[in-house]
């Protein structure tokens, strides 16, 4: 078993002692009186022993105190729990330390990891933000230059640029509630209202809300069969339509424009319901696939459709749905379509 650092410190300390009296004890019996051996045998083990036990308690409580202030130093030592550690003495104390040291040390280099990406989600995040904002409101300046410049009088003008000063104006409100609502999730503010609700009555509702804008996209929405009249979900009813109309909006934004049908089905799945949203559009690319539920992020294929979103939908889509601790995921292909499946508790 290997010695701990006081009890080496301590056998190094006893031999040297009891040398010293030894060789002390020699001179001074050789230069003062006839030297007798036996004292000396009896006193050398005396002294090893009282010297060895000495030291080692002295250097014990020196170390432990030194491991004490760094212990508190890298926050491991609270008041109230001296750690284990301390207490152990049946290996190196200064092994022991010295992992505990390099443990705190790795554990820290992940913690500024962590920040150094937090600090660089926000900044691409405030990026993100002014870009989104940029558009809508250069937008409006443009428009209501052009009605400073003349535009105000003239009837078919001024119209048509107040029209199109509203539509910017809405989709800055649009982006701005999209952003306070994925605040809320993100600091954890939403509070879920859970009841039993009737997912059939919820899904037509959406439907009938969103027929209008499917239409205006040569789209319609049909409910599969497999959805049925008792199909009961305990859930927060709100945030799932919520859910219901971003998914049901990406499929016709996204939509086949020819003749867009948007297929919504729901199947038992283990004591919950699976609920799809299927579309026939433009699909989204094998290699974006895993990025669309994350906060701005936009397909290039859906950019050149000049839908004017800001890629926020299925973030909030996919906080609402883990924060049911339900599970939403995606399949899709390329020209073909794409489908967004979740579950819901049943109940
Ligand atoms: N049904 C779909 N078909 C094809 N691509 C889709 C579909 N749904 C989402 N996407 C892709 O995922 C991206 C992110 O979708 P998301 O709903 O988050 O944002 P958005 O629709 O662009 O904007 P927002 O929903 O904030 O108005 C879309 O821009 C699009 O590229
Ligand atoms: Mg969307």
């Amino acid at each position: 078993m290997p010695l701990s650092a006081s009890k080496h410190i301590a056998l190094i300390n006893a031999v040297l002692t009891t040398l010293l009296f030894s060789v002390v004890y020699i001179i001074i019996f050789l230069s003062f009186f006839t030297f007798k051996p036996l004292p000396l045998l009896i006193f050398i083990p005396l002294i090893f022993v009282f010297a060895y036990f000495i030291s080692n308690l002295l250097f014990d409580q020196y170390i432990k105190e030194k491991l004490k202030v760094i212990y508190k130093t890298i926050g491991l030592l609270k008041p109230e729990n001296e750690p284990p550690l301390l207490k152990k003495r049946k290996t190196d104390e200064l092994e022991i330390v010295n992992s505990v040291v390099l443990k705190w040390s790795e554990e820290k280099k992940k913690e500024i990891e962590e920040l150094k990406e937090l600090a660089a989600y926000r900044r691409e995040f405030l990026g993100n933000i002014s870009h989104e904002l940029k558009t809508p409101i250069f937008n409006i300046q443009g428009y209501v230059l052009t009605l400073l410049d003349g535009g105000l009088d003239d009837k078919l003008v001024n119209e048509k640029f107040l029209q199109k000063t509203e539509k910017s104006i809405n989709r800055m409100i649009a982006l701005v509630e999209e952003l306070e609502e994925i605040a809320k999730l993100e600091s954890g503010e939403l509070v879920l209202k859970e009841e039993v609700f009737n997912l059939y009555d919820l899904t037509r509702e959406v439907i009938d809300f969103m027929e209008m804008k499917a239409a205006n996209h040569n789209t319609k929405i049909v409910l599969h069969s497999s959805m049925n009249r008792s199909m009961k979900a305990r859930a927060d009813k709100k945030r799932i339509r919520q859910v219901f109309i971003n998914l049901i909006d990406n499929a016709i934004k996204y939509g086949n424009q020819k003749g867009g049908v948007i297929r919504i089905s729901c199947y038992n799945f283990h004591n919950n319901y699976l609920v799809e949203v299927q579309d026939n559009g433009i699909g989204i690319p094998e290699e974006n696939i895993h990025r669309v539920f994350e906060r701005f992020y936009r397909t290039e294929l859906s950019r050149s459709r000049d839908t004017g979103g800001s890629g926020l939908g299925l973030a909030i889509v996919k906080h609402i749905i883990e924060a049911h601790r339900q599970t939403i995921s995606v399949r899709s292909k390329e020209g073909e379509g794409t489908t967004f499946s979740f579950t819901l508790k049943m109940a």
